[in-house]
């Protein structure tokens, strides 16, 4: 049985990003979690976005931890188009087409070196996943900052998650908070 483990990080007033980047709202702590995750990880999931900004670095270069990671790029857009786009960038990203419906047999089935699965996506992506893949666990880092700047990012999904704890824990004055769906 394959695990999700959706990883985010955000400010205290629900912020994922600060001038357009994750890096202005995690900590030490929260990456150093975030590489404990990637060492398990038998697959990485990431947004069509993600994939496609060149300022990000590849997650499976050669000569990188993760060189032999599979990275699976979750869309509800064309699969196709997407391929086409990875495959003039270079990235060996693989295109998976997925909606509420059939994300949890998506998951079952992609390429995987392990049971455990790491959504590194943004937060559109990542509760969409949380939303449709039982099982899924969130793992949210708060880091003790509030920040709004024109480069802040949040959730965007309309939705109602109701979530049940499974574990809380501080490192320094980061706080890690896990859940899954109730
Ligand atoms: N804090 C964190 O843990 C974390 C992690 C990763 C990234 N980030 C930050 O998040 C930002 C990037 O986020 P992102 O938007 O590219 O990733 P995202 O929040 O996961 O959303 C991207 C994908 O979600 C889908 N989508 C559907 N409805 C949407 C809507 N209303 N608005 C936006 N996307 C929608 C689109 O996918 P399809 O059309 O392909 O289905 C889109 O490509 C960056 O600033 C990045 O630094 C933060």
């Amino acid at each position: 049985m394959r695990t999700l483990i959706i990883s985010l990080v955000q400010t205290i007033n629900g912020s994922y990003a600060q001038d357009g980047w994750s890096t202005g709202v995690s900590t030490k702590a929260d990456f150093d979690y975030f590489i404990s995750l990637r060492r398990k990880a038998g697959a990485i999931i990431i947004d069509r976005r993600t994939a496609l900004n060149p300022a990000l670095p590849v997650i499976n270069a050669p000569g990188k931890a993760l060189e032999h990671t599979p990275v699976h790029v979750l869309t509800e857009s064309d699969p196709i188009e997407l391929s086409q786009q990875l495959a003039e960038a270079g990235l060996d990203y693989r295109a998976q087409p997925f909606t509420p419906d059939t994300a949890a047999e998506v998951l079952d089935i992609v390429e995987s070196t392990s049971d455990t699965l790491v959504c590194e996506s943004g937060p559109n992506l990542a509760y969409r996943l949380l939303d449709a893949v039982p099982g899924a666990e969130l793992h949210l880092s708060l880091s003790p900052l509030y920040s709004r700047t024109t480069g802040s990012h949040f959730s965007q999904l309309e939705a109602t998650l109701n979530l049940r704890l499974i574990d809380a824990r501080t490192v320094d004055d980061q706080v890690f908070v896990r859940y899954v769906k109730a």
